[in-house]
């Protein structure tokens, strides 16, 4: 923060300065492109742009079109990834996926040969993914779904999260690649079970359907280590949202996470509805929506407005 804003809490500043942020990332959006290839991804609005900031005592500040609803898409990797971690800690987990980045696109299957073991380097692209959906506790798929749900629901604080069944439908009637995935998993030994039933629950999970002050909710508590700020109860162990963070940064923006990291340096992750969860640690849990996404499948908007916002209130981590 600059000097000429020292008096002004941080809040107002950002209730001031938002909407002036905002307005100006928002003409980049006619730059980017929605996307298509889950067929009903393309009703999203590309000129849309919100996000929503929430702090530890619950107090929010939310500009531009931040009560649009989308689906989480990879996002909710983030947490899957947590559920699998404290269902099957991380011998198991890591087992299955590695910890690196790969620098191709997110539903590449180009590494999942080239280098031994066979396993998805890490768990945000959609191979690691889709291993980790059949790593969630539960007697049935549906059960595993369910639990998923809770699960969101409960760091969200918002028991009417659910699925937008449209969406759903559209990526499993479209998820030929990701199926073609799954198999090579199922046929190295990664993805054990049905292929079909880890798929659903990989569908499901992308499909939740969100506003950016759930997705801020939800960053809170990864903000403040696993540990719900408003309430003081712990969802998640530490180590494991640490763990996550990290791959945020690492892996969070795909093959831009690096560009993302010099230029804004928070730990974040995005979906192709864009949508971006992102957070200042210790301060802020932030959800954005931009749906317009650049080349590499990052809200192109969104990026831009988190930029603006770190340089400007000094936020990155590095
Ligand atoms: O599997 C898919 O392709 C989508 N359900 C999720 C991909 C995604 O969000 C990648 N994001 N940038």
């Amino acid at each position: 923060m600059t000097q000429a804003h020292s008096h002004e809490s941080e809040l107002d500043l950002l209730k001031r300065q938002l909407p002036i942020w905002l307005a100006s990332s928002k003409e980049l959006c006619l730059e980017g492109k929605v996307a298509s290839y889950i067929p009903e991804l393309s009703k999203a609005p590309q000129e849309a742009l919100g996000i929503h900031i929430i702090d530890q005592a619950g107090h929010s500040v939310t500009a531009g079109d931040s009560g649009l609803t989308f689906t989480m898409q990879s996002i909710s990797k983030v947490f899957t990834l947590l559920l699998a971690l404290m269902d099957n800690g991380e011998d198991v987990v890591f087992d299955k996926v590695g910890m690196e980045p790969t620098g191709d696109n997110f539903n590449s299957m180009l590494k999942l040969e080239l280098v031994q073991p066979g396993i998805p380097f890490n768990p945000l692209i959609n191979a690691g993914a889709i291993a980790i959906s059949s790593l969630i506790a539960g007697g049935t798929s549906e059960e595993k779904s369910e639990r998923t749900l809770q699960f969101f629901r409960k760091l969200a604080r918002n028991d009417s999260l659910s699925y937008d069944m449209a969406v759903y439908r559209s990526e499993a009637e479209s998820a030929d690649l990701n199926r073609s995935m799954a198999y090579f998993l199922k046929d190295n030994g990664v993805l054990k079970g049905n292929v079909n039933e880890v798929l659903d629950i990989y569908f499901r999970h992308c499909s939740i359907s969100v506003t950016c002050a759930d997705l801020a909710r939800m960053a809170l508590v990864l903000a403040y280590n696993g540990t719900d700020p408003l309430t003081g109860v712990n969802l998640i162990p530490r180590r494991y949202v640490q763990i996550a963070k990290t791959f945020m940064v690492t892996c969070g923006m795909y093959n831009a996470s690096g560009e993302f990291a010099i230029e804004v340096g928070l730990p974040a992750k995005s979906g192709v509805a864009g949508g971006i969860l992102t957070m200042v640690p210790g301060r802020y849990g932030i959800g954005v929506i931009g749906p317009s996404l650049n080349p590499k499948g990052n809200s192109i908007a969104g990026v831009h407005v988190l930029e603006t916002l770190s340089r400007e209130m000094d936020w990155s981590l590095f």
